[in-house]
């Protein structure tokens, strides 16, 4: 470890203490084994787990750390902001030596995060990003571009409707409220449709980045707009639930109603191949291991990149056929 016996103590209290309160945050930790004097812990505060995304960055994220050697406090936030924050101020009392996590949403976070600061304890963004104007609260930020995901859907749409004049109504399925990737997903979509006036979303909610709330919307959508042409959900968990409330009202998705998502986990993969979902936008959820990088040169004061975007690529379903056995996730 990094820090002193001390800091060892007062973080099994902490542990203990926050476990008793019930507060929500779930901290567990998961040690290397190795307990030397140089061993990095990280305390990751983890989103939640709502979707196949969420628990395949889980895992990425766990594995990575086990074999960087580093020891990795995790905790789930059950999409709950005031969850995270628990988290990470139990990090802080802990003394952990590197803070990394996904923030639930963009604002609300410069108290805690000046609370890192002033612990002398690096933070770094990983996945979504925050809205603060202070960047030194945070080395780093490593995740996807979601504006440029949002862009890369809408070029789809516009490709596939340019020999036509019609009216192109489309229902839009957006992520958690307030978080990042909703948010730009959603401004990037729009900045392409929106230069083609026949392209009009007329309907858009969210659906919380889940299978369930991504079903139930849908159903509501369909009973108020008979004429929807496509779905454009900001994941494919709530593509995935919205295709089954399309088929549950007796249309073919993928065919009365085009649909666009953005990740590419296997089960959307699957539905791309299958011909339910039309286009889907890559959103790698495989940071663990370009995290663990950063986490070491932090620790060391070395200098690192303010931002790190993933590289990230997109899929017909011709593509999805072709790579779907090959998939990681
Ligand atoms: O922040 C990344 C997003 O969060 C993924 O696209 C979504 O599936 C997840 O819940």
């Amino acid at each position: 470890m990094f820090k002193r016996i001390s800091a060892l103590v007062l973080a099994g209290l902490t542990a203990l203490s926050v476990a008793s309160c019930g507060g929500g945050d779930g901290t567990t930790s998961a040690g290397t084994g190795g307990g030397g004097d140089d061993t990095i812990t990280m305390g990751f505060a983890q989103v939640g787990a709502e979707s196949g995304w969420r628990t395949a960055n889980t895992k990425s994220v766990q594995e990575s750390a086990k074999s960087a050697g580093i020891t990795l406090k995790f905790s789930d936030a059950q999409q709950k902001q005031e969850n995270q924050i628990k988290a990470i101020r139990s990090y802080i009392q802990q003394k952990v030596d590197v803070i990394a996590f996904s923030p639930v949403v963009e604002s609300g976070w410069d108290p805690v995060l000046n609370e890192a600061k002033n612990a002398k304890i690096p933070v770094i963004l990983t996945d979504r990003a925050v809205d603060s104007k202070d960047t030194s609260l945070y080395k780093t930020f490593l995740g996807s571009d979601f504006v440029e995901e949002g862009k890369k859907a809408g070029q789809w749409l516009v490709e596939q409707y340019k020999d036509s004049q019609d009216t192109v109504n489309i229902v839009e399925l957006q992520g958690t409220t307030g978080s990042a990737p909703a948010n730009d997903r959603k401004a990037g979509f729009q900045e392409v449709i929106g230069a083609d006036p026949k392209f009009k979303i007329i309907a858009s909610q969210t659906g919380d980045f889940t299978r369930a709330k991504g079903k139930e919307v849908m159903e509501a959508f369909l009973k108020s707009n008979p004429d929807i042409d496509v779905l454009y959900a900001h994941n494919d968990d709530m593509g995935l639930g919205a295709i089954e409330a399309i088929e549950g009202a007796g249309k073919v998705p993928g065919k009365d109603i085009k649909i666009i998502t953005v990740d590419a986990v296997k089960d959307g993969m699957q539905a791309l191949a299958d011909g339910k979902i039309n286009f889907i936008v890559e959103c790698s959820p495989l940071l663990g291991p370009q995290l663990m990088d950063l986490a070491k040169k932090v620790v060391k004061g070395e200098q690192v990149p303010a931002r790190v975007v993933t590289e990230e690529t997109t899929f017909t379903q011709e593509q999805a056929k072709q790579v779907l056995s090959s998939r990681q996730y």
